[in-house]
């Protein structure tokens, strides 16, 4: 176990490289498992959930290698089409093999990923849509045992929730179903057409990713192919917030602005500066002192993302005034808020509203990470308390972030692992 000690005060300054979509690499991997050959994965973030889908492809008889940043799977030898629960507990994201799995095999033998800890995460949407398609299911006491004896048939199916793990479910078990499947309320988020164009790439034929209505007229089967995957927008804004909280500046490397306007306007609400430089470089810097954050009300792409609102907490625990975070997404998404409170916000929660009243200072102390986006939210916030601050959990932050310590050192920050 290692918790982060970071000593806040320090300006930050520097320049980041953004690593690989966490959310765009996962449901890439898990693909890979429905294709016919040999897929070259190219940036894929060294974070421990990347690593279980990895064993989760290696259960199933897939042979894999990783090099670096990059992931070569060969899936022609994938005889399995069972995750055992270790590894379905491993990680919430495993849902995203039963798409994988009844494309490759006709089955798909899954245990319920179960909630965690930002909310209950039920899969209905995924199991309704699965059965749409003439997907066979039965729940033997938790265990989810799927088959399409008669193969995958396309349909068209409504999504009553944008979900993106069931609209990234169905592109896959639909892209090599016999004839065509019409998805409508689908998820719109960048890593939806990450995946559209790593399946297309392997032969799927796909129209209208990233809108409301996906079209997937099924193929025979899908071959390898290489792929390079999207640049993380939430660690990336979260370097930007850690920019922001410090009153520093940072040069952002290798993000994609156009992903991240919702969030990008909110920081120039508060007075930070946005400048696009050359290559798709990103410059920011917060000139003053951190102004008064607009409300935030989280929303399905291209609203602002769910997964960026606890760092957006940390800035607003120390804004100029008062702010209101609406999370309409998950359920149990303001667990950073206790431990923002340790620190010295001030933050008033009634139902899914936080109220957070800005304090002049927060105070360094010992606090735990909850959940991967709660974990960065208390770093950053640390980087501009005062004294010493020690984030413990930090499995949790790993789950998401390359190395987050040595990135924030490389900018500035005081910021060292230490075990537990
Ligand atoms: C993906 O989760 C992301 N994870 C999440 O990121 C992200 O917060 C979420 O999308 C929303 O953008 C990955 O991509 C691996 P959903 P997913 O299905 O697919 C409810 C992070 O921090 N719902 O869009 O699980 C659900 O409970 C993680 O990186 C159902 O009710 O999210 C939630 O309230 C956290 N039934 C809402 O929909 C279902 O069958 C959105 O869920 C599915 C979802």
């Amino acid at each position: 176990m290692a918790d982060l000690v970071i000593r806040g005060g320090r300006r930050l300054e520097g320049e980041h490289t953004v690593q690989g979509a966490k959310n765009s690499a996962l449901p890439i991997l898990a693909a890979t498992a429905a294709t016919r050959g040999q897929c070259v994965i190219r940036r894929c973030p060294d974070i421990s959930d990347v690593e279980a889908t990895l064993q989760i492809l290696k259960h199933l008889g897939c042979r894999v290698i990783r090099e670096g940043g990059s992931v070569t799977v060969d899936a022609s030898t994938l005889t399995g089409s069972a995750v055992p629960e270790a590894l379905m507990r491993e990680m919430r994201s495993s849902i995203a093999f039963l798409g994988p799995l009844l494309s490759a095999t006709g089955r798909a033998d899954l245990s319920s990923p179960g909630g965690c800890e930002i909310g209950l995460r039920p899969i209905n949407l995924h199991l309704d849509a699965m059965r749409a398609l003439g997907v066979q299911i039965s729940d033997e006491g938790g265990r989810l045992r799927c088959a399409a004896p008669g193969g995958i048939k396309g349909a068209r199916l409504s999504l009553s929730f944008p979900s993106v793990g069931a609209t990234e479910n169905v592109m896959i078990a639909a892209a090599t179903a016999s004839g065509v499947t019409v998805l409508t309320n689908a998820a719109r988020e960048p890593e939806i057409v990450d995946l559209a164009n790593f399946l297309t790439s392997c032969g799927a034929n796909i129209h209208g990713a990233g809108e409301g209505t996906v079209v997937i007229e099924g193929v025979k089967r899908l071959h390898g192919a290489e792929h390079t995957v999207i640049p993380d927008r939430i660690t990336a804004v979260t370097f930007l917030c850690a920019a922001a909280i410090t009153g520093g500046e940072v040069l952002l490397r290798g993000a994609n602005p156009n992903q991240m306007d919702a969030m990008l306007a909110v920081l120039e609400q508060c007075g930070g500066r946005i400048r696009r430089a050359e290559n798709n470089a990103l410059h920011f810097c917060m000139p003053g002192r951190l102004c008064r954050l607009p409300t935030i009300r989280t929303m399905p792409y291209p609203g602002f993302p769910t997964d960026a609102q606890a760092v957006f907490m940390a800035l607003a625990a120390l804004g100029d005034g008062t702010g209101i975070i609406i999370e309409t997404i998950f359920e149990n998404r303001f667990r950073h808020v206790s431990q923002l409170r340790k620190m010295g916000a001030r933050i008033r929660v009634e139902g899914n509203v936080a109220v957070i009243e800005g304090v002049p200072r927060l105070a360094g102390t010992a606090v735990d990470a909850c959940d991967l986006r709660a974990g960065a939210a208390l770093a950053v916030a640390g980087l501009a308390a005062e004294g010493e601050t020690r984030v413990r959990e930090t499995r949790h932050i790993d789950r998401g972030w390359e190395n987050i310590e040595t990135h924030l050192r490389s900018i500035g920050a005081e910021i060292t692992r230490v075990n537990s």
